[in-house]
């Protein structure tokens, strides 16, 4: 994934994790925002609000893990939008999770789970935009709700 692709799923970059150098490259337009090596990067330095890579030895990316801060924290855009200084505990109202769990390649074991095309999956999680998140896929196992019942807002079954 390119830095853009999870800029515009809000996730954001803390301008602060970032040395100098780069910093001034950025300002020049000299980064690659559209390569995923500089996200890898990006990763490296720690500097994805919530986001932890773990790399093994060899340098390549064996885990991405999520922290509090993904969703409880978000940035002053003062660099760029999606990039400045950190500010935690603000919830990040840009944050698509619908579209970050789409850009995974393969949504077969949540279609099976849900016994729903993979197709179906994505169209949910595309509905959902920024900000939003449906327990109704995951945590209730049901693609679409057939009564079209807020369950956010209500415990009837
Ligand atoms: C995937 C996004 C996400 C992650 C990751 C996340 N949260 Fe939340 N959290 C939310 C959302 C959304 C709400 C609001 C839920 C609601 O209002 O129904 C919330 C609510 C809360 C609340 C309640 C706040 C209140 O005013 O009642 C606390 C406390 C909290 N989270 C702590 C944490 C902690 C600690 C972690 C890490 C261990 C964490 N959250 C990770 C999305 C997230």
């Amino acid at each position: 994934m390119s830095p853009t692709t999870a800029l515009g799923a809000g996730l954001k970059v803390d301008v602060d994790a970032l040395p100098q150098p780069l910093k001034e490259d950025l300002r020049k337009g000299k980064v690659d925002l559209h390569g995923p090596a500089t996200t890898l990067a990006l990763l490296k330095l720690n500097a994805f609000v919530g986001i932890n890579g773990s790399f093994d030895k060899t340098g390549n990316l064996s885990s991405v893990g999520i922290t509090c801060a993904g969703c409880h924290s978000t940035v002053d855009d003062s660099f760029a939008p999606g990039i400045g200084h950190r500010l935690d505990s603000w919830a990040n109202h840009d944050l698509n999770v619908g579209a970050i769990v789409n850009l995974s390649p393969d949504l077969t074991p949540v279609a099976n789970l849900l016994n729903v095309s993979e197709p179906t999956v994505r169209t949910v999680l595309n509905s959902w935009g920024p900000g939003k998140f449906d327990a109704g896929l995951f945590l209730d196992g049901k693609a679409f709700n057939p009564h079209q019942v807020n369950r956010r807002s209500c415990n009837r079954n």
